[in-house]
């Protein structure tokens, strides 16, 4: 079994409020912290970037699980990696000729490189950023259009996470996108380790107790 990891999307909090409640997540139990970084451009939505990532890196020490739905993503290397993300994670559908740049710089920054797909985004398309001689360290599968919290999760998606934990049995694999008490056990028995679950989370009476049934399903 791969260690259970619930990182709590951030762009469901209140971002005028963004170190009070990271420690709220934290102290609610929460292993990461999920950052979604947007460009307004791979995805019709903006977000966040690398100075608020540093503003954030001053009040925790918690690991920042950085999502990348942006064009470019190697121009966010040096920022993310100067401003103290932990984990660097970009999408596959606009690195299909550089990835091996974006993982060799990202790792030199000291990140940690992942790989995230769009739901129509075949999961072949990542194996071979998994048997590279310098390969992605997690897959996102996102289980809803890249974009928006609060939205349905996407149950076909499943087939890929099953796919992946058959062929990589130790693999980070993280789902994103509509998970919470209704969902999480399907994303779990299919093999899901890093659960990102925001409007599940953050719109519950009892944020912990929510955290903790997600991690109680990954682990049994
Ligand atoms: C969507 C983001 C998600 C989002 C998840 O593009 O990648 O991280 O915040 O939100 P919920 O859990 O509400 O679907
Ligand atoms: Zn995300």
């Amino acid at each position: 079994m791969v260690a259970a990891k619930i990182a709590p999307s951030m762009l469901s909090s209140d971002f005028a409020n963004l170190a009070s409640e990271a420690d709220r997540m934290l102290q609610c139990g929460a292993d990461w912290l999920h950052m979604d970084i947007m460009d307004g451009h791979f995805v019709p939505n903006l977000t966040i970037g690398a100075p608020v990532i540093q503003s954030l890196r001053k009040h925790t020490k918690a690991y920042l699980d950085c999502h990348l739905m942006v064009t470019n993503p190697l121009d966010y290397v040096e920022p993310l990696g100067k401003a103290g993300a932990s984990g660097f994670t970009f999408h596959v559908e606009v690195s299909k000729d550089n990835w091996q740049e974006v993982v060799r710089q990202i790792k030199s920054k000291g990140m940690r490189p992942g790989v995230a797909l769009k739901p129509e985004t075949p999961i072949e398309d990542v194996y071979t950023l998994l048997e590279s001689e310098n390969p992605v360290e997690m897959i996102l599968v996102m289980t809803v259009e890249p974009g928006f919290g609060g939205q349905k999760f996407m149950l076909e998606m499943m087939d890929k996470v099953r796919a992946l934990r058959k062929k990589y049995p130790s693999l980070d694999i993280e789902v994103d996108g509509g998970l919470g008490p209704a969902t999480i056990d399907v994303a779990a028995s299919a093999g899901a380790n890093c659960i990102v679950a925001g409007s599940s989370v953050f719109g519950a009476s009892d944020p912990a107790q929510v955290i903790s049934l997600m991690r109680k399903r990954v682990e049994e």
